[in-house]
Parts: C-alpha cells; sequence; structure tokens
C-alpha cells in the first residue's frame, strides 16, 4: 500500500522534542522527506546546551526515512529563509509546513514584564508568520510558473488562543493571533494551490507535564491518551494531498478526539436604525446577551 506523504517533502519547526518530533517521526512514516527544525531552546526560550533536531533526524534515517536537521532560529527573516531553502537546496521542493515551534513565559499579567510578552508573541505569532511568508514566496512563483503546488500549512493554536488561559495573556494573545493569520493565509494563498489549517493539541510534553500532571501522567496500561503521536495523524492528514479541499479551519485534537472548532459568528442582534443612547444600549445589550450562548470557560477559572 502506499504511504500518504510518499514523495512530499515536509518542514516542522520546532520538531526536537514534544509535538513537533512525534510530527517529523509520524510523517517519515509516512514516507515525508523532511526538514527538522530546532533551535534547541529551554521551556522559557533560554538559549539551550544541544541540538535535538539531530537526534530526530537520526530517529528517522535509523526507521529507513530520509531527514535533514536545521537549527535556524524561526522568528527570524534569515532562520525562516534559510528553512525554506533548506528544503529546496536538499530536496528540490517543498510540499508541507508544519509551524510548531514555541515556548512559554507564564505570568499573571500584572506581574507579566515586556520582555516576557515580547519574547512568547514574538516565537509565536512571528515565527509562525515568517516560515509562512518565505514557504508562500516559494509556492505563488511555482503558480506563476505553472505548476501549482498541493501545498499545505498547518498552524499551531492552542486551547489558550481560542478560550484564553489564566497567566497566560502572552501565549494566549499569541496563539490567537494565530488563528487570524490561519484565516487571512487561508484566504489569501487559495488561489495558488495553498491549504492554511490550524490546530490545537494537547499532549504529554515538557510544556504540559509538570502544570498538568493530573491529567498528563501516562497511564500504567491501554491507551495513552496523552502521547503526542496521538496529534500527529491529523497533521499528517491535513499536511498531505488526501486533505484537498480543507482550508481555514481550526481543529482541537486530544487523545483519541478531533474536534472541529466553530468560530466567531453572529450572535443575537438588534438595529433601532438610529443612534443609541447609552441607557438605550445597557437596555439592548442586556437583553441580547440574555438570549446570547454563554462564553466557554477559560482555562484556569
Ligand atoms: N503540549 C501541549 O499540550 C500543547 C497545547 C497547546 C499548544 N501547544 C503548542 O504546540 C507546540 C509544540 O509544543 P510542545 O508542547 O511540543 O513543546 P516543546 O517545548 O516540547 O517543543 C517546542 C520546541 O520548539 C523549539 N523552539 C522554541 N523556539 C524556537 C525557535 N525560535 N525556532 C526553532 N525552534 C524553537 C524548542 O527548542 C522545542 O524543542 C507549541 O507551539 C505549543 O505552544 C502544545
Amino acid at each position: 500500500m502506499s504511504r500518504m506523504c510518499e514523495g512530499r517533502v515536509v518542514v516542522v519547526t520546532g520538531a526536537g522534542r514534544g509535538l513537533g518530533r512525534a510530527h517529523a517521526l509520524a510523517f517519515a512514516a509516512e514516507g515525508a522527506k523532511v526538514v527538522v527544525n530546532d533551535l534547541g531552546v529551554g521551556l522559557d526560550g533560554t538559549p539551550g546546551a544541544d541540538g535535538p533536531s539531530r537526534h530526530v533526524v537520526e530517529e528517522i534515517r535509523a526507521a529507513g526515512g530520509e531527514a535533514i536537521a536545521h537549527g535556524g532560529d524561526v522568528a527570524t527573516s534569515a532562520g525562516a529563509a534559510s528553512l525554506v531553502a533548506a528544503a529546496l537546496d536538499t530536496y528540490g521542493r517543498l510540499d508541507t509546513l508544519v509551524n510548531n515551534a514555541g515556548f512559554l513565559r507564564d505570568r499573571m499579567l500584572v506581574n507579566l514584564d515586556e520582555d516576557d510578552w515580547d519574547a512568547v508573541v514574538r516565537v509565536h505569532l512571528k515565527g509562525h508568520f515568517l516560515p509562512l511568508k518565505h514557504a508562500a514566496a516559494h509556492w505563488r512563483a511555482e503558480a506563476k510558473a505553472g505548476r501549482i503546488p498541493a501545498a499545505r500549512i498547518v498552524n499551531t493554536s492552542s486551547g489558550a488562543g481560542l478560550l484564553g488561559s489564566v497567566g497566560q495573556s502572552n501565549y494566549s494573545a499569541a496563539k490567537a493571533g494565530i488563528v487570524g493569520l490561519t484565516l487571512v493565509a487561508a484566504a489569501e494563498l487559495a488561489r495558488y494551490g495553498v491549504q492554511v489549517n490550524a490546530i490545537a493539541p494537547a499532549a504529554r510534553t515538557r510544556m504540559t507535564e509538570r502544570t498538568f500532571a493530573d491529567t498528563m501522567t501516562a497511564p500504567g496500561s491501554g491507551f495513552d491518551a496523552m502521547a503526542p503521536e496521538n496529534v500527529s495523524p491529523l497533521v499528517v492528514w491535513l499536511g498531505a494531498e488526501q486533505s484537498a479541499g480543507v482550508t481555514g479551519r481550526v481543529f482541537e485534537t486530544e487523545g483519541g478526539r478531533i474536534t472541529v472548532m466553530e468560530g466567531w459568528r453572529a450572535g443575537p442582534s438588534a438595529d433601532q436604525g438610529a443612534r443609541w443612547t447609552p441607557g438605550e444600549v445597557g437596555e439592548a445589550a442586556r437583553k441580547l446577551l440574555g438570549e446570547a450562548e454563554t462564553p466557554g470557560q477559560v482555562y484556569g477559572t
């Protein structure tokens, strides 16, 4: 039986450990050649000693697959450009980009330093935008040369970005921004043969294993629901030709469950055909809120 990503070239950012590593291994198992990017930073973004992407490349090669390591910072233009160039120079093509790299600096917002805000928004939001922009420029050139690709981008949001999460205002803002970026990229790039979707995963990685220890711990036996490998099949399918026609969507994925997230849509509304007074607004807004659905609960409340 032919494998789902045979012949495709896939870039995965932040793939030295955690979810990105699982995605890289899963793509390779489906026949893709993988560019394994990781800057090798600590959980809060401080520089780390080793280059974890090399170990994942060794794992892929040991299993008979093809991969190369890339150790650049995806939140810089030079890092993002060299990442796309690594795929093109080594394998001669690029089919799928999985934006996954990131780190946390959690604090209640009154204690959040400007640096913690900037670092987290930068790594997630700019770290999605720059690889996406460089990959899209390549695909646009391909499309204009008459070679319409079956290109795929999978972005990584979070429940924190969709519902909010106490102690994570920087992270939640960045992950909500990634949803907005996904919607615009899907709309702008469709004409070049590029589909763009986002996932909001949950899995046991160094990001979650301590904070959510009670829900993340592996069971002694049976289905290990929080293993990062459970998230990767959806990412592989979204990154494959087989997901044709699916773009601009957000999926929550955890354990054995996949959920299509339904975004902002107009709820109860009133129009009196003239300017409201603040008093009238108050009365109307309370009535509308009474008719509206209760918002999902912010994580940590
Ligand atoms: N684990 C979860 O439950 C969960 C939930 C929601 C969202 N996410 C998101 O999934 C993604 C992966 O998270 P994870 O849990 O596997 O964390 P992780 O810390 O295990 O992996 C993230 C990797 O990104 C790398 N990285 C950080 N900054 C980088 C940069 N500038 N350039 C290149 N690489 C960089 C790190 O070195 C690390 O190896 C993140 O975007 C995270 O926000 C995770």
